[in-house]
């Protein structure tokens, strides 16, 4: 198993229109990304075969796209279908191809996979997208650190306190539990002991103070989902997509999917203002922390609190090792801590 057999989004499906080209890196690979004539999305390396210019840089027409330096024109599958120095003596060469990769689109987004593995692994179905009484509210951040840092920021409870305050938690020295299991190449885990503590939101939220349903997951390789639930129409997830592009950039499509009963409306410009405001504080200190991974190195001190990051990097460093997590033993811890 290695990264390259998953599905990766690239953009959305509303973003990727007829005449649209998009350029995208994925695990080090630069794409281009357009419609074909048949309207799928086609995904080829970004680099013409001519003189290697960008094909990114071109222009789509029918399902076709040209390159910008010399109009040679490529067709959904990467084919060459025009030389225009060649006028009609062009005759299509086999050899004359540009590297294309799989694609598919589901939930309103458009993934690629690099590697053809002899195993499918579709992508992960995004909670209750589209579905009577939910609404999804999609941001795109890139963070400038590697998949694994961020995946392990998006279900990390003890930050909140310090990087979100007031707007996610406050520091309280409030003892909470969770059990986390690893198996099956995920990570998931349970909260216990949860009630008020979520700021700005808490009256809105959970009126009564009432004990929280809370659970977070990991999903090999990396997707984290994030989900609370206050009882009859108060109930959210936020489910985030962490795509690789280099070892220290990451694009992550967060979806923050709610049911607040007949307030979905009317919250949708609250929640995007909120998940935005704090995935921002997420940026600004993931890039902290990358800058002194380069300096000095990946050396973590790690307490009971931190058993998620040592399940999630136990499952990520299996799959760069080419070996499959799934493997792995399956394990349950307890741990107590504060925040
Ligand atoms: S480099 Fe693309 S057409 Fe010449
Ligand atoms: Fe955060």
């Amino acid at each position: 198993m290695k990264f390259e057999d998953f599905w990766y989004i690239v953009a959305e499906s509303k973003h990727l229109k007829s005449s649209t080209v998009l350029s995208r890196i994925v695990l080090g690979e630069w794409l281009a990304i357009f419609r074909g004539e048949d309207g799928k999305p086609v995904a080829l390396r970004d680099r013409c075969m001519h003189r290697n210019s960008r094909l990114s840089g071109g222009k789509v027409s029918q399902g076709r796209l040209q390159c910008p330096y010399h109009g040679w024109v490529y067709d959904g599958n990467g084919r060459i279908v025009a030389v225009p120095t060649e006028g009609d003596n062009f005759s299509h060469l086999p050899s004359r191809c540009a590297k294309s990769y799989d694609t598919l689109e589901q939930d309103g987004y458009i993934y690629v996979r690099l590697a053809s593995p002899t195993e499918d692994f579709p992508p992960f179905a995004m909670p209750y997208y589209q579905q009577a009484g939910w609404e999804t509210v999609r941001v795109i951040n890139r963070f400038h650190n590697n998949v694994t840092n961020c995946a392990e920021n998006f279900i990390d409870i003890p930050h909140t306190a310090f990087v979100h305050p007031g707007v996610f938690r406050q520091s309280r020295q409030q003892q909470l539990e969770m059990k986390v299991e690893r198996c099956d190449g995920s990570v998931l885990v349970e909260y216990r002991n949860e009630n008020t503590n979520l700021g700005w939101y808490s009256h809105f939220l959970n009126p009564q103070g009432q004990e929280i349903r809370h659970t977070d997951s990991f999903h090999m390789p990396n997707i984290t989902s994030v989900e609370y639930d206050f009882g009859s129409d108060r109930r959210f997830f936020i489910t985030s997509q962490s795509i690789p592009e280099t070892e220290d950039s990451t694009l992550v499509y967060t979806d923050v999917t709610f049911n607040y009963g007949i307030w979905n409306k009317l919250a949708s410009p609250f929640v995007r203002w909120t998940a935005q405001h704090i995935i921002s504080q997420d940026v600004d200190i993931l890039a902290t922390q990358n800058q002194v991974i380069e300096k000095y190195g990946t050396q973590f001190a790690n307490t009971p609190a931190d058993t998620i990051h040592i399940f999630v990097e136990s499952i990520r460093d299996r799959i760069s090792q080419g070996e499959d997590p799934r493997k792995l033993p399956n394990l349950v811890r307890q741990v107590k801590f504060w925040v």
